[in-house]
């Protein structure tokens, strides 16, 4: 007879994740993040309209490669979200909820979102 346990936290480092538990606790993870997030972009939104003063500090803030590179992790969150988001809405109306075809939506949702990560990360970095 097979024994099925509860996996030991040592376990963890060797536990082979699906792509789908990949994609999953890092929407969890990117909304968390934004969340957190939310006074920095109130902060940002608000330097950006009250005056031609505070727009000044806006840009001299967002000109910082820290504060960026902060800029381009809000951005995978967004974008990772959205695209896991729209995944998780469409298995909750029971499309795409076989195996394979779960993991490969998977697949889909880091591939577009780190791809569209990448186009903004060029932007925000000046490439273009
Ligand atoms: C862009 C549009 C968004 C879409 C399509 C979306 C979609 C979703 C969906 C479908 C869930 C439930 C996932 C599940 O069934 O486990 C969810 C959870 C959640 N969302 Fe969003 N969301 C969006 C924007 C946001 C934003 C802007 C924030 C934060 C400011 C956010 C924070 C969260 C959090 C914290 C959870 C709970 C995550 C968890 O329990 O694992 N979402 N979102």
């Amino acid at each position: 007879m097979p024994e099925f346990r509860n996996i030991h936290v040592f376990d963890l480092m060797k536990y082979r994740l699906p792509w789908a538990g990949k994609v999953s606790i890092l929407h969890r993870v990117s909304g968390a993040l934004m969340f957190l997030l939310i006074p920095f972009v109130l902060y940002l939104f608000d330097k950006s309209v009250t005056s031609e003063i505070s727009f000044v500090t806006f840009k001299t803030v967002l000109a910082h490669p820290f504060i960026k590179l902060v800029v381009l992790a809000l951005i995978w969150a967004y974008l990772h979200h959205f695209c896991a988001g729209i995944r998780f809405l469409l298995l909750d109306l029971h499309m795409g909820i076989s195996k394979p075809a779960s993991a490969k939506s998977a697949v889909g949702v880091l591939v577009v979102s780190l791809a569209l990560t990448a186009v903004f990360a060029a932007k925000l970095f000046g490439l273009f």
